[in-house]
């Protein structure tokens, strides 16, 4: 065992830094009760601001007091205000942060699930059951606020990769493709828009299928762009050329991933592709994200290999792999019979 000696105080300082609770909460409780928003411009004192909010005035100081040494607020003459670091945590700052801290909005309910990593590590699947009380898909289909912020926040994430993904692939190759849990289309609707000749037909729960509604009318893509409201456990629609499955398979354990999988082989025909595109493991460094899949969803990012041996128990051949965007690979399967 190595002497304690060789520890410094730094060392101890610097871990208690890393693992302190107190300012990742902060973060979010101050995104929570929109504290960055309603401090934005001229001092606001902590007596109004909490008669405001309803909260202990006491409280609220402690917080602004710790949430200033970290620069998100100072102190004015007047009170505490946002400083303009801190106006990245207003809601209309864009960037996602909102949706990834508010405890009531989907994004950070479900990093809450990793309050609960230890039943995650021991038992090999997801802890937001644990944390709230049902799993991370019925809870949206309870709160359906939850579940906007949740579309919202999957359409934000992908505003940089839809072009690359669009131009990483020959996608024209397909006169038809289901995309299975399509969300709400941004990434089907720039395919379409980009290929005339193609169309789609979009999967997906209500109501989000609702929304990939809204966006193929937008676009004006109603006319080649159908939806389904459903779940990709039943059966899929049947004879596309291609069954695309985009960040699903990783928000799935093993069981589900096959059973999503099994939907599109018995509804792909003989000559037809399914392509898995995910932010495949080992080929980033994203050690926290794969720690957030698995308490949220007990779900990861796979290596090739494993998705490889998860689509061969379905009679699926892989046939390319290709860098479609600087976060993403795509797989190309075909069924093994055919060529
Ligand atoms: C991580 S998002 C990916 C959305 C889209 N493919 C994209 O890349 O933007 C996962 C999607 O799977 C959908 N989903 C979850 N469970 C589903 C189910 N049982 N049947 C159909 N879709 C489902 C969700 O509604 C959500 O749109």
């Amino acid at each position: 065992m190595p002497a304690l000696t060789f520890v410094t105080a730094h060392d101890i300082a610097s871990i208690r830094t890393m693992a302190g609770l107190a300012t990742p909460m902060a973060l979010r409780v101050a995104v929570t009760l929109g504290l960055p928003d309603r401090l934005r411009g001229d001092g606001v004192s902590t007596e109004q601001v909490a008669t405001e909010l309803n909260v202990s005035p006491v409280a609220l100081e402690l917080l602004l007091g710790h949430l200033a040494t970290l620069g998100i607020v100072e102190r004015a003459s007047t009170g505490h205000r946002t400083t303009d670091y801190g106006a990245s945590l207003c809601a209309d700052a864009d960037n996602g942060l909102v949706n990834f801290l508010h405890l009531d909005m989907a994004g950070g309910r479900a990093e809450m699930a990793l309050v609960e990593l230890l039943h995650s590590i021991t038992t090999g699947g997801a802890a937001y059951p644990r944390r709230h009380g049902q799993d991370f898909w019925a809870d949206l289909a309870r709160f359906p606020h939850l579940r906007e912020s949740f579309d919202q926040q999957m359409t934000h994430r992908f505003r940089d990769q839809v072009p690359q993904i669009l131009a990483g692939y020959d996608w024209g190759r397909f006169p038809t493709v289901v995309d299975v849990g399509g969300g709400h289309g941004t990434l089907l609707a720039a395919i379409l828009a980009a290929h005339p000749r193609m169309r789609g037909h979009l999967v997906d729960l209500e109501p989000t299928a609702d929304g990939a509604r809204g966006t193929f009318a937008a676009q004006r893509l109603a006319d080649r762009a159908q939806v389904t409201a459903g779940s990709f456990f039943d059966p899929l629609p049947r004879g596309a050329d291609a069954y695309l499955l985009c960040d699903i398979l990783h928000d799935w354990d093993d069981d589900g991933a096959h059973r999503i999988l099994g939907r599109c082989v018995e509804a792909v025909p003989p000559t037809g592709r399914v392509l898995v595109i995910e932010p495949v493991g080992g080929r980033r460094d994203s050690t926290g994200f794969d720690l957030a899949m698995l308490a949220i969803f007990g779900g990861r990012e796979r290596r090739i290999d494993e998705l490889d041996a998860l689509a061969a128990a379905h009679g699926l051949t892989l046939d390319a792999v290709t860098d479609v965007s600087d976060q993403r690979c795509l797989l190309e399967f075909r069924l093994a019979a055919t060529g």
